[in-house]
């Protein structure tokens, strides 16, 4: 019995020696941006300790109440990461333990990361979203009675925000705040201790002239990462202001769209802004992940001319390709045409090596979009001779490999087109998908509305708000299989801005009333200057 004690008791230290090791790295981890720990949870197996007339009793107990403090934690992460480490079940390697809760039911990725989000138009506003989506708290600061100017821009409802502000800025907080009011600014301070993340995208040197320097940020909050989209990066436009085409143009993507007998074209993706939003939104979460470690915020640039160049950068390979000979997957080459110095734009040449072509279909002479992507890959050419009724171009040796079609790829898709004509794109889709040859149907954005697995995915959904009713939204793009995400509406102007200065700033009522007075939550003069992007 004696021994029995004994190892109880061991058992017994180990725990609070275990418990006090978890208290202890989740201390740092408090320090370093996450989650204070729980002082119940630690002072649970420090009272078991206590309790030398029944170690057994006290041993179970203990476990009792770690496992409580768990599943407690657990519950809490959900509601607010921020409070709720999962200190007290880490395993021998120091990570948390293996959730035990269904997925999908254990919070959202970013809960607990709180978003200072002081961005407008598209590019940052696509940032925000993401990390809203994600299940950060994005609170969206914009001007007293103007609010980002995309509210009002392209607007099809009468008196209520614009598609072009809703489907950017679902899932945020609104709270309006005159920056250059100095309550404001004592507003905002308070909000840049309480974030973790301050997002923008002004022009050059308008986040300093607010007095929102680096240093005065960093200061108040350390831990505070300050993230940005710029035009350019540093270098003779640094100081320029740019929206998406100027970006697509500087960033290499338009002198290599269109055709070769046309002008340069720009996209209908928006790649100068939601791309580098997108950019940004990664830049963001790395340095999230990084100040676990680090303790302390960074700043994240992100110039929309490099995030243009990072997704055009198959065309700065081509360009050195190009010193080596012509690029033979052009069709320009197949044409006879010479090359240039710098590469050319290719139609709809497929980028990839892999023949491609933008093919009618039935429809063609009523219907804009019907049309498809065709591409002739090697491994399946001969189920395309077959499909297409030419079973001889399987053993032709002007046809039979990939060199030898190269220089009659023009000739060859229009012998294809001849068989896609007689049929709708969804058709051919039909056939082709079922031999395993890569066809894409040119869908139009009403098919894309309409497309049920789309609305099923998530990926397009609908949203209901109350000045302009139900309207289409693109959901999450990245799927989370323990993140779930339900898209929200986008705020109204200064929706949030007294629940904000009240629950997150702390304010009591009568300095809330205060602050109502002062100017600094109310329209000022100034009116807003931006353009549509
Ligand atoms: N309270 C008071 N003033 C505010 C405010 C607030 N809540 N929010 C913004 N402002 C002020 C800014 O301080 C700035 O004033 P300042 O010029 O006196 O310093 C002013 O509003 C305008 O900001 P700015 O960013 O210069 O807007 P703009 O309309 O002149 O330019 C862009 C718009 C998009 C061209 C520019 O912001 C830009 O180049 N951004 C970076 C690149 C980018 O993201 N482009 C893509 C947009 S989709």
């Amino acid at each position: 019995m004696a021994k029995k004690a004994k190892r109880a008791a061991a058992r017994v230290t180990k725990k609070a020696a275990v418990a006090r090791r978890a208290a202890a790295h989740a201390k740092a981890r408090g320090a370093a941006g996450a989650t204070k720990p729980s002082a119940k949870r630690v002072r649970a197996p420090k009272k078991a300790l206590a309790n030398k007339q029944s170690m057994l009793a006290a041993e179970a107990r203990a476990a009792r109440t770690a496992e409580n403090a768990a599943r407690k934690a657990e519950k809490r992460s959900i509601k607010t990461a921020k409070r709720a480490p999962a200190a007290a079940v880490k395993n021998g390697n120091g990570h948390p333990k293996p959730s035990t809760r269904p997925f999908g039911q254990a919070g959202k990725a970013l809960d607990g990361v709180r978003i200072l989000d002081f961005t407008h138009v598209q590019s940052g506003p696509t940032c925000t979203q993401l990390l809203a989506y994600m299940g950060a708290d994005v609170i969206k600061v914009e001007r007293p009675g103007v609010g980002d100017i995309t509210r009002g821009q392209l607007r099809d409802v009468p008196n209520a925000d614009s598609l072009y502000f809703t489907m950017l800025n679902g899932n945020k907080r609104s709270i309006t705040i005159d920056s250059k009011h100095p309550k404001g600014r004592e507003i905002l301070d308070r909000l840049i201790k309480q974030c973790d993340v301050l997002v923008e995208n002004f022009a050059p040197g308008a986040l300093d002239r607010m007095g929102l320097t680096w240093e005065h940020i960093h200061k108040l909050n350390p831990r505070m990462i300050v993230a940005s989209v710029k035009g350019f990066g540093p270098g003779p436009y640094e100081d320029c202001k740019v929206y998406e085409n100027v970006a697509q143009c500087a960033g290499g993507s338009a002198s290599t769209t269109g055709f070769r007998e046309g002008p340069p074209l720009v996209t209908g993706a928006q790649i100068g802004d939601s791309g580098t939003g997108l950019h940004l939104a990664l830049g963001i979460v790395s340095a999230l992940y990084q100040r676990i470690r680090t303790g302390r915020g960074q700043k994240v640039l992100c110039a929309m001319q490099d995030g243009v160049l990072n997704l055009a950068r198959v065309k700065l390979r081509d360009q050195q390709r190009l010193a080596h000979g012509p690029l033979k997957e052009y069709s320009q080459f197949g044409e006879g045409v010479a090359f240039g110095k710098a590469v050319p734009r290719a139609g709809n040449d497929s980028g990839g090596g892999q023949p491609g072509w933008i093919l009618k279909c039935k429809g063609w002479e009523d219907d804009p979009d019907a049309y498809i992507y065709f591409i002739t890959q090697a491994p399946v050419w001969g189920a395309i001779c077959d499909l297409i009724g030419k079973p001889e171009w399987k053993t032709d040796p002007d046809y039979a490999t990939p060199n030898a079609r190269l220089p009659r790829l023009k000739a060859i898709f229009g012998t294809i087109e001849q068989w896609t004509m007689t049929k709708t794109k969804f058709e051919v889709m039909d056939l082709c998908n079922a031999v395993d040859i890569p066809v894409g149907p040119i869908l139009s954005m009403k098919e894309i509305a309409e497309e049920p697995s789309l609305r099923q995915t998530g990926t397009v959904v609908e949203v209901d708000h109350p000045t302009r009713g139900k309207y289409l939204t693109v959901g999450n793009p990245i799927k989370l299989s323990d993140s779930p995400c339900e898209v929200a509406r986008s705020p109204l102007l200064g929706e949030h801005t007294e629940e904000i200065l009240g629950k997150v700033l702390g304010y009591s009522a009568s300095e809330v009333a205060e602050i109502k007075t002062s100017g600094a939550i109310t329209p000022a003069e100034k009116g807003a200057r931006a353009e549509a992007a």
